[in-house]
């Protein structure tokens, strides 16, 4: 097959990783023995009210939603990524699975690890991190096998949704875009959002584009 002179602008590559740049979550789960835990993670999307998670299978988070399906997906603004870096090399699993990042370490109390405070929910268990502008209570409906080996899916249904007032329209229930920012996840390097460059024809927002 002839190649048409503008595919001279790709070269076809292998990355090990693709992680194309999604929002980071915080999810706090259910320990057997009561007390929480707190991963970072960025294989997250929304479909309606349901949001669909990817967590590696050996993860202390897999298997706590698979025993115990209550979480808070926790969402961060672009100045909290320190705190989820210190998060990144902790497990709330003992002992530590072999298939786990080399320098993972177990850390039972990862709120106070990151530097970060729980907050009660209203509707599950685990607990909301304070910080985090974006806070879903949710129910992990179903968790099961992903195509990749070692992975798997979770569709966690939203339950309820808090946000800081700062980033709610005044008098609506809105989140303005312009106020909010999620935490982006790109080629495991942090990034906050850019301005604005336009809105959806289905916005229900003014936008200052
Ligand atoms: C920004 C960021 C994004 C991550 N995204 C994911 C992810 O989407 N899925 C996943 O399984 N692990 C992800 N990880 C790795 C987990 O946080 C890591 O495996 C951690 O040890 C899980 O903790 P746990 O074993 O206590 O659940 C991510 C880590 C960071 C720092």
């Amino acid at each position: 097959m002839n190649v048409a002179p503008q595919d001279t602008a790709h070269v076809t590559i292998e990355p090990s990783i693709l992680y194309f740049g999604t929002p980071v979550v915080l999810l706090s789960t259910e320990n057997a023995d009561g007390s929480v835990n707190l991963a970072p993670m960025s294989s997250a999307w929304a479909l309606g009210r349901t949001v669909v998670l990817g967590l590696g299978e050996e993860g202390q988070t897999a298997r706590n939603l698979g025993a115990r399906p209550e979480l808070v997906i926790n969402l961060p603004g672009p100045a909290q990524w320190p705190a989820v870096e210190r998060l990144a090399p902790l497990t709330g699993r003992y002992p530590v699975p072999a298939t786990k990042a080399p320098g993972c370490r177990h850390e039972p109390d990862k709120f106070a690890a990151a530097g970060l405070c729980p907050e009660p929910s209203r509707l599950v268990g685990p607990p909301r991190v304070a910080e985090c502008p974006l806070q879903l209570e949710a129910r992990a409906e179903r968790v099961r096998p992903g195509v990749p080996e070692g992975f798997v899916i979770v569709e966690a249904v939203v339950l309820a949704v808090h946000a800081d007032r700062a980033i709610v329209v005044p008098g609506t229930d809105h989140v303005d875009p312009g106020a909010w920012s999620p935490l982006i996840y790109n080629f495991r390097h942090y990034f906050g959002l850019g301005p604005q460059l336009g809105h959806s024809y289905r916005s229900q927002t003014p936008g200052a584009a």
